[in-house]
């Protein structure tokens, strides 16, 4: 077969594309939704469920991306309808590119309304406003700025046009370079925070609420939860990671580049639930209050620690920078699709289904003061939203793209794209590919709408 090369450029080495990978992979995702979620979710047994997901249904479908993309070299779209007829299948496979591409319009809506309250934050701790923080003080202070949904859109703003402003300027000048920089600043500032939850918080209640597995918590609706908040913190299941496996050069181990981004993103998440809790139970606050948490924690710990005047900015800003690597991976596949079937300058591109994205977050905004009594589903519009494309949209596009290249693509092809040799590893991927990822995806699918309660399966 002859091998493609990409329209938008390359990554300069295999190190940059990990960085990229795991970019996308650790940010809000990991410090901000993974406490919450575990928090309304009961802690332990969401934890548990959601490694699991992590480990057999994320990881052999990130690798299933990043194959798919390099072998096919587009934007997901173009890739899915190429490699499936290459493969002797229907394009019609292009059809999950689309459904990837609507799930990164959503996310990245909600997402940078959230990146925006940590740019905010960056600016209150610069101004020291954690000082001598108690969660009378805090709470007022994120609940000011919930109320100000004007503030809001702005933070909104100028998050989307940071965003925007890299992705138009293409692969090697505009993603690289800020990738490189975030995550090791960001793993010191959390074991500093780290030491601080054990020596000054309760550290034995949290994790004791992170671990200790109380199953009768688990619910349906609690598995897909976790399963999703797996294909999200990955990033996998919307095609974004197969639009960076498009940019990878041949020759790169997509095996061990891939088991090193799940190692860091799920580490990443486990010391962010390592530090908020013993934070929350120390205080007496309700590890269940959603979305906030971390904006009602965290000040705590900056605002009664020795140096936290000076941490707290540098955290911020390194959350905000996390929250834009991964915001340019969301972005980048609809950008990629533009410029590929419209002729459109990635500056054009970005802009004009920046400014989409930027319109939907409204309802996001507004989903946290003048709309926040509307309920839709028992949720917020901002829950549905999110429910939607993390729990239903992202489990999807990843059970069809494991599918695609567990079975649609040939083992010559996928043997040849991953270059394991036919050893126990490729065996061990192709059989989550085929077998266990799409089952557990249905499995839970299924046990969330009650379906196997209903045949006395469960
Ligand atoms: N994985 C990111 C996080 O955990 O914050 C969110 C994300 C980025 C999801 C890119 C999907 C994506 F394509």
């Amino acid at each position: 077969m002859v091998k493609r090369t990409s329209l938008h450029g390359m990554w300069s080495s295999r190190f940059v594309f990990v960085l990229a990978v795991a970019g996308s992979a650790v940010g809000l995702g990991n410090i901000w939704k993974f406490p919450y979620m575990a928090g309304q979710n009961g802690g332990g047994a969401f934890v548990l469920f959601y490694l699991v997901c992590v480990v057999a249904i994320g990881l052999p479908i990130m690798i299933s991306e990043i194959m798919i993309g390099r072998r096919g070299r587009r934007n997901p779209i173009a890739t899915m309808r190429i490699v499936g007829e290459e493969e002797g299948s229907s394009p019609s496979w292009g059809l999950v590119g689309v459904l990837g591409i609507l799930a990164g319009f959503l996310i990245l809506s909600f997402y940078s309304v959230i990146a925006g309250w940590a740019l905010s934050y960056f600016f209150l701790s610069l101004g020291g406003r954690f000082a001598q923080a108690t969660p009378e003080t805090i709470g007022r202070l994120f609940g000011g700025l919930l109320g100000n949904w004007q503030a809001m859109a702005i933070w909104h703003t100028i998050f989307m046009l940071l965003t925007i402003a890299i992705v138009a300027r293409g692969v090697e000048r505009g993603l690289e370079k800020f990738v490189r920089l975030a995550m090791p600043g960001l793993l010191v500032l959390l074991l500093i925070l780290l030491v601080y939850a054990v020596i000054a918080a309760d550290f034995a209640a949290g994790w004791k609420f992170l671990f200790r597995p109380d199953f009768a918590a688990l619910t349906p609706g609690a598995m897909l939860e976790a399963m999703g908040q797996a294909f999200f913190t990955l990033s996998v299941g919307m095609g974004a990671i197969m639009a960076y496996g498009a940019y990878l050069p041949e020759g790169t181990s997509i095996l061990r580049t891939s088991a090193w981004v799940v190692a860091a993103d799920t580490s990443i998440a486990l010391l962010s639930g390592l530090i908020i809790f013993p934070i929350v139970f120390a205080n007496g606050l309700d590890p269940a209050s959603g979305p906030g948490l971390i904006f009602e924690t965290l000040p705590l710990a900056f605002g009664n620690m020795p140096g936290g005047r000076f941490l707290a900015p540098i955290f911020f800003g390194l959350l905000v920078f996390a929250a834009w690597t991964s915001a340019i991976g969301l972005l980048e596949p609809a950008v990629a699709w533009s410029v590929e079937t419209h002729g459109r300058s990635r500056r054009v591109a970005g802009i004009v289904i920046g400014t989409v994205i930027w319109a939907l977050g409204f309802l996001t905004i507004l989903s946290f003061n003048v709309l926040s009594e509307f309920r839709l589903f028992g949720g917020t519009i901002f829950d549905n939203i999110d429910h939607l494309a993390s729990n239903i949209f992202l489990p999807l596009g990843g059970l069809f793209i494991t599918i695609f290249g567990g079975w649609v693509m040939c083992k010559n092809s996928s043997a040849d794209e991953l270059d394991l040799g036919s050893g126990p590893a490729y065996g061990a991927w192709r059989f989550l590919a085929r077998w266990l990822a799409p089952a557990a995806v249905l499995v839970v699918f299924l046990h969330a709408t009650g379906i196997l309660g209903r045949f006395g399966l469960v």
